[in-house]
C-alpha cells in the first residue's frame, strides 16, 4: 500500500519536473515569419485625420448644446442597433465611430446642457474634455511611482487642502466620487476609533459600533456602513428641523443613550449640503458634541464643501474646518468631467495606518522607477488608478480658484432667483428654505385638492423632460413630491429658469380639463 502511494508520487513529481524542462507545446518560440501585431496604427495619417474630426466634432457638440433640446428618449430602433452580438472581426475605426455619432453621441441624459439641473451633476467644458485627453493620451498607471502624474497628484492634494481649510500634513486621495469618498473616509473613522484592531481581528466579538447621521443623508453612507459590515443599524438617523438640518440636541442624546446601552458610538456623519434641499447642518454644533463624546467626524461635502470658496457662503459651513475628515467631488461643483472626488483626512497616519500594505512586489528601491512607493494605494482602496490629478490640475492652473468661486456664486444666486419667482407666482409653491445651490417648489394653484398635487407635479416634470425643456429631476418631501432643481452648471442663464417657471406654470396641461 505504502509502496503504491510512493510510487505515485514519484510518477507525478516525475511529470512535473518533465513539464518544467519541456516547452509546453503551444508556448512555441515567435515564427520568425509572422508578423507581431500591435493596436498602433500601420499608417498613422488615416488615424491621425479620423482623430482631428473627432476633435472638432467633440468641440462643436459642445459649442451647440444650447440648440439641442434638453434631453431626448433613445428610440426603439437605436436600442435594437446598440444590442449587437459580441464584435469577433473588425468593422474598422471609421465605422465604429460612425455608430457612435448615431448610436451613442445623440442620447446623454443631458448634464452638459446648460438647463440641466437634476440630482447633483457637473457640466464639464471644453478644456477640461481636452484635459482628459491628454491623460488618456499619456496613460500613467497613478498608483505612484517616480513618474509626473505622482506629483501632479501631490499637488492637486496640496491645492485642494488649502482650498478647503485642511492642514498641509493631511491625507488625501482623488477617487471615483462621493460615494467612495464616504466609504474611505468612513473606513478610517471606523478603524480610529473601534478601540481595538479591526484590520487585524475584524469585527467579531465587538459592542455594536455607531455612527449618526441627520434622515437627510445621502443614502451613499449607509451603502458604506453595510459595506464595512457594521449593519444598517449601526448607523442611527436622527431627525432633523424645518430647514431640513440635523436636531444637534436629538443626536447628543441619542449618543448618551446608546452608550447606556452598551453600544460603542465612534463618529457622526455631518451634511455641508445634503442632497435633497442642500440643508446645512450645524457642522460647529456636531463638532461640539464629537469633542465632548469623542467621536470622530465626517463631513459629506459632495457639493456643499465647495462653497466654503466663498467668503459671503463660507459662515454656511462654519465648523468645517473642525472635520476629521471630509469628502466631496469635483465632477459637481467644480464642474469637472466624470469621474472625480476627494477624501481628506486631517491625521495623515490614521488614513495611511487603514490602508497600507506592502507586498514584496510593490516594495520601493533606492533609486529607478520604484524609489517612490505606490503611494496612493496607502490611502485608498485602488492600486492601479487614472490620472484625475491632471484635470483638476489643468483646471486650477488655467482658471484659478477665484473663477470656480465666481461660478458657484453665480449658482447661489441664479437658485435664489428662481426661490423669488415661485414665491411670486400665484401658481407655484417653494417647498423648502433655499440656503444654497438646490430649490424644491411644485406647482399648486388655489382650489387643486392636495391629494391630486403630487400625481400632477410627476406629470408635469414628465412632460418638461420628455419636451426636451429642461431636465430637473424630483424629491419628495414630508409626502408632497417636488419638482427639484440643482444648480451645479456654469451654462445656467437667468432666462433659463424663466422658461421653466413659465413651463411650470402650464401645469398639468396633458391631463387637466
Ligand atoms: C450629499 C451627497 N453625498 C454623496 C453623494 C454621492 O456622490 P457620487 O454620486 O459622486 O458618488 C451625493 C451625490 O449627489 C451627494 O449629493
Amino acid at each position: 500500500m505504502i509502496r503504491i502511494y510512493l510510487g505515485t508520487i514519484t510518477a507525478l513529481w516525475g511529470n512535473c519536473m518533465d513539464s518544467i524542462k519541456k516547452p509546453h507545446p503551444d508556448s512555441e518560440p515567435l515564427d520568425p515569419n509572422v508578423p507581431e501585431e500591435s493596436l498602433d496604427p500601420l499608417d498613422w495619417g488615416p488615424l491621425r485625420e479620423l482623430g482631428h474630426r473627432m476633435l472638432d466634432d467633440m468641440l462643436s457638440y459642445q459649442e451647440t448644446v444650447r440648440q439641442r433640446p434638453a434631453w431626448k428618449p433613445i428610440p426603439e430602433e437605436v436600442l435594437r442597433a446598440l444590442d449587437e452580438p459580441l464584435p469577433l472581426e473588425p468593422q474598422g475605426a471609421e465605422s465604429a465611430y460612425a455608430d457612435f455619432k448615431e448610436q451613442v453621441l445623440p442620447y446623454p441624459v443631458g448634464n452638459i446642457h446648460p438647463r440641466f439641473w437634476g440630482w447633483v451633476n457637473g457640466t464639464g467644458s471644453p478644456l477640461d474634455m481636452l484635459s482628459e485627453m491628454l491623460a488618456a493620451g499619456m496613460n500613467p498607471n497613478a498608483a505612484g511611482f517616480q513618474q509626473s502624474s505622482t506629483y501632479v497628484e501631490f499637488k492637486v492634494l496640496d491645492w485642494l487642502k488649502e482650498m478647503l481649510a485642511f492642514p498641509p500634513g493631511a491625507g488625501g486621495i482623488l477617487v471615483s466620487g462621493g460615494s467612495v469618498a464616504n466609504l474611505v473616509a468612513l473606513t478610517v473613522a471606523r478603524n480610529a476609533r473601534a478601540g481595538f484592531d479591526v484590520r487585524r481581528n475584524g469585527m467579531r466579538d465587538s459592542p455594536r459600533l455607531c455612527m449618526y447621521a441627520s434622515s437627510e443623508t445621502h443614502s451613499s453612507v449607509q451603502k458604506a456602513v453595510e459595506f464595512l459590515g457594521m449593519g444598517s443599524e449601526s448607523l442611527r438617523y436622527i431627525d432633523v428641523h424645518d430647514d431640513f438640518s440635523i436636531d444637534v440636541d436629538a443626536l447628543h442624546a441619542a449618543v448618551r443613550r446608546d452608550r447606556e446601552a452598551g453600544m460603542r458610538p465612534i463618529a457622526v456623519i455631518g451634511n455641508a449640503g445634503t442632497v435633497n434641499t442642500a440643508a446645512m447642518d450645524d457642522l460647529d454644533g456636531l463638532a461640539d458634541v464629537c469633542a465632548q463624546e469623542n467621536l470622530w467626524l465626517h463631513v459629506d461635502g459632495a457639493f456643499g464643501a465647495l462653497a466654503w470658496l466663498s467668503p459671503k457662503l463660507r459662515p454656511l459651513l462654519r465648523g468645517m474646518e473642525r472635520a476629521d475628515s471630509l469628502s466631496f467631488d469635483l465632477h459637481k461643483w467644480m464642474y469637472l468631467p466624470y469621474d472625480v472626488g476627494c477624501t481628506l483626512v486631517r491625521r495623515a497616519d490614521e488614513h495611511r495606518d487603514t490602508f497600507a500594505l506592502e507586498p514584496a512586489y510593490l516594495s520601493p528601491m533606492q533609486r529607478g522607477v520604484s524609489q517612490v512607493a505606490t503611494v496612493f494605494s496607502e490611502f485608498g482602496l485602488d492600486l492601479s488608478r487614472s490620472f484625475r490629478a491632471l484635470k483638476v490640475w489643468m483646471a486650477l492652473k488655467a482658471r484659478g480658484v477665484h473663477q470656480y468661486t465666481r461660478l458657484i456664486e453665480q449658482n447661489v444666486a441664479q437658485a435664489a432667483y428662481l426661490a423669488k419667482k415661485v414665491e411670486h407666482s400665484k401658481a407655484l409653491e417653494l417647498m423648502a428654505p433655499v440656503r444654497l445651490n438646490i430649490v424644491c417648489f411644485r406647482y399648486a394653484p388655489a382650489g387643486v385638492p392636495e391629494k391630486s398635487l403630487n400625481e400632477m407635479n410627476q406629470h408635469i416634470l414628465e412632460r418638461i423632460q420628455e419636451e426636451g425643456i429642461a431636465v430637473p429631476s424630483h424629491t419628495v418631501l414630508d409626502g408632497r413630491f417636488c419638482i427639484r432643481v440643482a444648480i451645479t452648471n456654469h451654462r445656467t442663464r437667468r432666462s433659463d429658469l424663466d422658461l421653466l417657471v413659465r413651463e411650470t406654470e402650464r401645469g398639468d396641461i396633458e391631463n387637466e380639463t
